[in-house]
């Protein structure tokens, strides 16, 4: 039976690439955004993959939009949390909406999207959870407290969530991407780029997209059925835990 695949922030950067590469594996994908109205809807007529808007920082939100994605398509066999944002500002700089946005998507969001699905993956007895975490929640980066203290939540919330999934086949991992040539990436000053971040990644260039989704299309499969609570890092060899 061919399975279901829910990307959040699946219709651009990072989520574009794993929502395409798992179709392409053969799930049957629906991707989720938030705001860009004009981008998703021509994700949607490229790909062929249906999108449903609705912002993951809302609990509420996110119950009623995996009812519709369910309702579509079926039950949600594969869940990949990748929807996330920056704000970022040196600390000094850094104002209480900037640190709770970001914690609302990048942190809680987490919770929102996967304990509307958890029940059904438990009962059904096969689940993946896939939460796209970062190398700044890994090791620390200036200009970011609020995203590296939400994404080194996202790595705690999957090593719990991975025990108690465990025996129901309901397996949790995280990949902590480095620095990946999305938007996200783009939008760092062009000094800081080419004089900070650039000269600190061994292999000489920034990801692709592509190259995160491979490593969600393998922890989707059935071959990595004995890997939970696992961080795979895909960086360039920037940083190793
Ligand atoms: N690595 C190393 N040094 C950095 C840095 C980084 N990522 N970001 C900033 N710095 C340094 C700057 O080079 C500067 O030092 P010098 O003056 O000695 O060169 C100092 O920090 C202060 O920076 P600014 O002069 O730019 O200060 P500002 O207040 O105008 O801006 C900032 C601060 C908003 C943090 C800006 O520097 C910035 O956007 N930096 C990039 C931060 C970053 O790496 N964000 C990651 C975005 S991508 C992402 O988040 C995806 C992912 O998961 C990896």
């Amino acid at each position: 039976m061919t399975r279901v695949a829910l990307v959040s922030g699946g219709t651009r950067g990072i989520g574009a690439a794993i929502a395409v590469a798992l179709k392409a594996a053969g799930y049957a994908v629906a991707a989720n955004y938030a705001g860009n109205d004009e981008r998703a809807k021509a994700f949607e007529a490229e790909t062929g993959i249906p999108v449903f808007k609705w912002d993951v920082s809302s609990y509420e939100a996110c119950v009623a939009g995996i009812a519709a994605v369910e309702a579509a398509l079926g039950p949600i066999d594969v869940l990949v949390n990748n929807a996330g944002i920056t704000r970022d500002a040196m600390f000094h700089k850094m104002t209480p909406g900037q640190w709770n946005e970001v914690i609302s998507t990048n942190l809680t969001g987490l919770f929102n999207m996967t304990h509307p699905v958890w029940s059904g993956m438990r009962d059904r007895g096969f689940g993946r959870v896939i939460n796209i975490s970062s190398i700044n929640g890994q090791k620390g980066q200036m200009g970011q407290a609020n995203y590296s203290a939400a994404k080194a939540g996202d790595i705690g919330f999957t090593r719990a969530l991975a025990q108690e999934g465990a025996a129901k086949n309901v397996t949790v991992n995280a990949i902590c991407p480095g620095y990946i040539g999305t938007e996200m990436v783009r939008a760092v000053p062009e000094r800081v780029m080419n004089e900070r971040i650039l000269p600190q990644i061994p292999v000489g260039r920034l990801g692709e997209p592509e190259e995160v989704a491979r490593c969600v299309v393998f922890l989707a499969s059935d071959d990595a059925g004995f890997i939970t609570g696992s961080t795979i890092s895909a960086n360039g060899g920037q940083y190793f835990s």
